[in-house]
């Protein structure tokens, strides 16, 4: 029997539109190969939506994430709405979406994949068989914190305030999500902090610890997020699943990302108590090869399969996509992000026929 799926679609600004496009293409093909049947709504979110209603996130877009299975998300931002205030930002689109569908846990891995271990800007023996699953805490933390602005003070003098602060549920909630996640992987869990400065993460670290009562048998461990960024770099291999606060693991996930070889390959879920999971690489709109149909599409196409796996509970179909994207990288086909001497430069949109040659094949 066939299943359907309503799937709405935020192309965003950017690249956005480039890679969103060939994520659709492969969802066809491989939804004729599984038997699941999309319907995909178009909505507007970031630069896109403050051009055409003024707002980052009008109010019709998270209706229709909000009466959707899954989201799919491109990615948003752009020179152009660079200088608005930050509550007029493509930016607050994205984390109004965030806070609106309450998707308070982010994961995203970083796995090297074997043929673009070249492409890794650190030495082969220190990526090598990095696997790594950064499990970012999402709609709390200095991101959403009270008070925020920036204000005058009495002498005139302007004043810029964000306030970190995570509450004692707050921190359970994606401490069980992080516990749950290392248990399906290598069984260790890495919390990073900086207790030795801020109070919120004594309470951070306070809290972690008292879970990992409930998870005997995974492996915990606490590291400042100097250190970890510091580790990230040295010893990578040392990590299995990272649980941390929001800026936290803004940070610590590009950096995870770049292990990988590009940061243009990364997908991440975004997942709320119930109702849909947004879908969205980890990149960024790259706004400076916007249109000129050089984008790297695989993070794109990996949100897709990670969309099947986490949001639709469709694990074969997630496999079957990614076992297209090992392919295409096997033939030796690459984006310019990840090309290396002696393979095969592709447009996005070529890579795009690659991947549906690959699922069309088997
Ligand atoms: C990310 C991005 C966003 C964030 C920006 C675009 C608001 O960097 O998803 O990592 O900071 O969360
Ligand atoms: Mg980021």
């Amino acid at each position: 029997m066939t299943q359907n799926y309503r799937i709405t679609l935020l192309p965003g600004d950017g690249i956005g539109p480039e890679i969103m496009a060939v994520a659709v293409d492969v969802l066809n093909v491989v939804g004729k190969q599984f038997d699941l049947q999309f319907d995909f709504q178009e909505a507007l979110i970031g630069g896109a939506a403050i051009d055409a209603t003024g707002e980052p996130l009008p109010a019709a877009t998270l209706e229709t994430c909000r009466n959707s299975d899954a989201v799919l998300l491109a990615a948003i931002g752009g020179y152009k709405w660079d200088t608005l205030p930050s509550h007029q930002r493509p930016e607050a689109g994205l984390l109004g979406l965030r806070a609106g569908l309450g998707l308070f846990a982010n994961l995203r891995p970083a796995k090297i994949l074997p043929q673009l271990i070249d492409a890794s800007t650190l030495k082969k023996e220190v990526v090598e068989g990095v696997d790594i699953m950064v499990v970012r805490e999402l709609t709390g933390g200095i991101y959403f914190g009270k008070p925020k602005g920036i204000f005058a003070t009495e002498t005139g003098e302007k004043r810029g305030v964000n306030t970190m602060v995570y509450t004692e549920s707050e921190i359970d909630r994606i401490g069980r999500v992080a516990f749950e996640a290392a248990r399906k992987r290598g069984g260790k869990l890495c919390s990073v902090d900086k207790a030795n400065v801020l109070e919120v993460s004594q309470l951070w670290r306070d809290r972690i610890t008292k879970l990992s009562v409930e998870y005997p048998d995974i492996e915990l461990s606490h590291l400042y997020v100097d250190n970890a960024a510091m580790q990230l770099l040295r010893a990578p291999k040392q990590f299995d699943t990272i649980v941390t606060g929001n800026l936290f693991g803004d940070i610590l996930s590009d950096a995870a990302a770049m292990l990988t070889g590009s940061i243009g390959m990364l997908p991440s879920a975004s997942l709320g108590a119930s109702g849909p999971g947004v879908f969205e690489p980890v990149h960024g709109s790259a706004p400076d090869i916007a249109g000129q149909d050089k984008a790297n599409p695989l993070a794109q196409v990996l949100s897709a399969a990670m969309m099947l796996r986490y949001g639709l509970n469709q694990p074969a179909a997630a496999d079957k996509i990614e076992q297209a994207v090992f392919q295409v990288l096997e033939q030796g086909d690459r984006t310019g992000d990840i090309i290396s001497p002696g393979k095969n430069l592709l447009g996005c949109r070529a890579m795009g026929e690659a991947l549906i040659h690959a699922l069309e094949e088997k």
